[in-house]
């Protein structure tokens, strides 16, 4: 996709799952960066090094997973969240 890219044939092109390491070999091959890159990310696993690593090479991290399948949405220290800044938990998960 990038090469296509490179050809003028897409706009942009965008990956999953790519950890820093994948990152680094693509900014070395001499191709278009990324345009987006989606990754798992909740306030229990943030990935932070991934998010840098993007943020530095202008890619934009999409996340999935956020409300873990909705299985979080009762987590009690969530609901403390939700009391203390008045919103719902999938609101504060967003925030
Ligand atoms: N690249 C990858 O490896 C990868 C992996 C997983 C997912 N994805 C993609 O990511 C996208 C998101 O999927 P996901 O699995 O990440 O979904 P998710 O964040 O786990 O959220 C979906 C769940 O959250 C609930 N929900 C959504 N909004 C809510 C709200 N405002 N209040 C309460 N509950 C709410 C939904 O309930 P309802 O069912 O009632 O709507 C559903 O059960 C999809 O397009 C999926 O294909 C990509």
């Amino acid at each position: 996709m990038l090469e296509l890219q490179q050809k003028e044939r897409v706009r942009s092109a965008g990956v999953s799952n790519f950890g820093v390491d994948h990152l680094e070999v693509l900014k070395n091959s001499r191709r278009p960066m990324l345009s987006v890159n989606q990754i798992g990310l909740r306030p229990w696993s943030q990935n932070t090094d991934i998010i840098n690593c993007c943020r530095m090479n202008g890619i934009v991290s999409m996340v999935y997973l956020l409300f873990a399948r909705a299985s979080v949405l009762n987590d009690p220290y969530l609901r403390q969240l939700n009391q203390k800044y008045q919103g719902t938990s999938a609101q504060i998960l967003l925030r």
